[in-house]
């Protein structure tokens, strides 16, 4: 190997503003929240602790229009903060996209960038095989830009556990691990932004106040009634999603059959007129509902009726920004807290330790108070991460063991509960079969926690419960918006196909086998297809059947080829399968001739079939296990290995 760039040691300049104070940027790239919540969270310590600089949080989308605006602003920097989340295989955020392809595309400009000092804080999931990726990228592109003194640099990986599907590692806490690189942060940051006389705050922890939104409570006789179809038409040409679609449940119905224990739905989103348009294989993202009984639940800890009313607001009563805390903008209002409790609040998720304090601050009982602030702090570090992380305790069954924590709607909404976020799902149509209707294939989370809570999906949930146009005008809704991924099928449809997708991983290749079947409609000459579905048992959870075999009957599938894990004696998977069909005949139709597709569950399906794949390509290429390894990277490099996995 080559000679790893030698730091330099230059002295750097920090721009400095007007006001003579230095400037800091705050990039985020974030999908659910947190990277921006943390980053938000980094600028608000930061502007209490150095009066001297400015502290900017950007989104790395509204940074800049195109690649010329990057590269102008960016080398103006002086210091940077990235907040760097990587999701599904290894790819950017929505909002990071285009910096990403950016930054990574300008490897070969040379040195542009040796004036920044800059950290990353990558926020992914150590369990994915592309751990980090986004975050480590960026950090190897920026260091070789040039200088990495070692007051400069810091940098440091996460592990963002998502605990929905109910993985029992042993899971760790993002916010420890944000709260110890803090630590490190401020001696760092010291330096490049304190003056040498002043050591004002140097060495005392910081304590943040609680956030808090104004709230304007309405007495309900003195207005209208509110439209309880509160429209959300957004004057928007481009949905998005800060801008979704509201868009009616027209279809929805059960995909398993009576004998299975276990739930799968398809439901079909009316986009007709919406002007809401999708390619197959793209992404849905849903807001959803949080369902009554948890609301019920959650009016009952904050000792509020349903119909109280409220409008809410991140300014004051003259339109100057509430001081301190960078809130997010607040939802629509004046609405009922049933209203604002089932489409806002994130009421299941365990709660961060920001909300913890938040509710000490509020707790009547000062023995409440101690023990929250405790779980809060770095000497309950432990008892944190058994307590709620591990055992996946929820905000709501926190709340109730703390009786006496009556947070304001003001705080409750800024500080204790988080936003609830979208939830993404493979389209299972085309819009060349079915243009104005967007399909989905949800699979029913429902699952006993440790603590003995059925956790029920909450979007899942909503969906099952969910009444479509055709059995009522007043039919279930939601703001839904498309997200766009590369999961697509070749440009060239006689390129042939290989698609393994157990269970709701079927989704998009339903989508794929509804455009293969337009396109020969249309007279296009398909190449082989062939599709790896794997279920249960025949009987209970072979999903879309008779779809399936009349794909077959037509040619738009070209073989089916079907695991049943619960039949007979032994486990049969879809990578079992795989493995036998290339074994016997070794040289038929390989399947690395084709492009193949893996959609489904990362930690265990998508990992042993991405093993497969790495033993077939070396007894098919007699090739050693580096060689299949770069054999594999490069089929994904090239396109012709993708993926969709959660
Ligand atoms: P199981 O639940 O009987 O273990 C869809 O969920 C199908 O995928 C089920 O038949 C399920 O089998 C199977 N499955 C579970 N883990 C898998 C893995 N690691 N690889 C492939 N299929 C798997």
């Amino acid at each position: 190997g080559e000679e790893p760039p030698k730091p330099l040691t230059v002295k750097v300049e920090v721009e400095e503003v007007d006001d003579g104070k230095k400037k800091v940027a705050i990039f985020f790239g974030t999908q659910t929240g947190t990277a921006e919540g943390f980053a938000k969270a980094l600028a608000d310590e930061a502007k209490a602790r150095y009066e001297k600089a400015t502290f900017k949080v950007i989104d790395l989308d509204d940074y800049a229009a195109d690649d010329d605006e990057y590269e102008v602003k960016m080398k103006k920097e002086g210091i940077a903060f990235f907040f760097l989340a990587t999701y599904g295989d290894g790819e950017p955020t929505d909002n990071a996209a285009r910096f990403y392809k950016w930054i990574t595309e300008g490897k070969e400009r040379g040195i542009w960038l040796q004036n920044l000092q800059y950290a990353v804080f990558g926020l992914g999931n150590r369990q994915y095989e592309h751990f980090n990726k986004v975050a480590k990228i960026v950090d190897e592109i920026i260091s070789d830009q040039g200088i990495k003194s070692d007051a400069s640099f810091y940098l440091v990986f996460l592990w963002k556990t998502t605990c929905s599907r109910g993985s029992r590692d042993d899971d760790q806490c993002i916010e420890d691990d944000f709260s110890a690189w803090k630590e490190q942060v401020w001696p760092e940051l010291d330096q490049l932004l304190r003056d040498e006389d002043d050591d004002s705050g140097a060495s005392t922890p910081y304590t943040a106040a609680v956030p808090e939104y104004r709230v304007v409570l309405i007495d309900p006789l003195g207005v209208p009634r509110l439209d309880k179809n509160l429209s959300l038409a957004n004057g928007h040409a481009v949905y998005d999603i800060h801008h979704p679609c509201r868009s009616n449940v027209a279809v929805r119905r059960e995909l398993h059959t009576p004998a299975s224990d276990r739930s799968c739905i398809h439901l079909e989103f009316d986009i007709a007129a919406t002007g809401l348009s999708y390619e197959t294989g793209d992404h849905v993202g849903v807001y959803t509902e949080n369902s009554v009984d948890v609301v019920e639940e959650a009016e009952k800890l904050l000792g509020l009726s349903p119909e109280t009313l409220f409008s809410i607001h991140a300014d004051k009563e003259d339109g100057t920004p509430l001081s301190g805390a960078s809130l997010p903008p607040p939802f629509p209002s004046p609405c009922t807290l049933r209203y604002a409790l089932s489409r806002y609040a994130d009421l299941l998720n365990s709660p961060k330790k920001a909300a913890l304090v938040a509710l000490a601050a509020h707790a009547s009982d000062p023995v409440e108070a101690a023990r929250l602030r405790f779980l809060a702090s770095p000497a309950g570090k432990d008892e944190y991460s058994q307590w709620i992380v591990a055992s996946q305790r929820s905000l709501l069954e926190v709340m109730a063991e703390f009786p006496s924590a009556k947070p304001s709607l003001g705080v409750f909404f800024a500080a204790v509960s988080p936003r609830l976020q979208p939830r993404y799902y493979s389209i299972s149509s085309s819009p060349r079969m079915s243009p104005s209707r967007i399909h989905v294939t949800c699979a029913l989370v429902h699952e006993k926690m440790p603590t003995g809570r059925i956790h029920r999906g909450i979007c899942s949930t909503w969906m099952k419960n969910s009444v479509p146009l055709e059995e009522s005008q007043d039919c279930s809704w939601a703001p839904i918006f498309v997200r766009q991924s590369n999961f697509k099928l070749p440009s060239d449809s006689s390129v042939p196909i290989v698609m393994i997708g157990p269970g709701t991983g079927l989704a998009p290749f339903r989508g794929f086998l509804q455009e293969r079947l337009a396109l020969k409609e249309c007279g296009e000459k398909l190449g082989t297809a062939l599709l790896f579905f794997g279920c249960r048992n025949r009987k209970m959870d072979f999903i879309y059947e008779d779809e399936l075999n009349k794909y077959t009957e037509s040619g738009a599938l070209s073989e089916l080829i079907l695991a049943f894990s619960r039949e007979g004696p032994a486990k049969e998977y879809v990578q079992h399968k795989m493995a036998e069909k290339v074994r016997p005949s070794g040289t038929s139709s390989p399947p690395m001739a084709a492009t193949s597709y893996v959609c489904g569950d990362a930690k265990g399906m998508a990992r042993d079939v991405h093993r497969v794949l790495h033993t077939i390509a070396r007894e098919q290429g007699s090739l050693d296990s580096s060689k299949a390894e770069s054999f594999v990277k490069s089929l994904q490099m090239e396109g012709r290995y993708l993926r969709d996995v959660w």
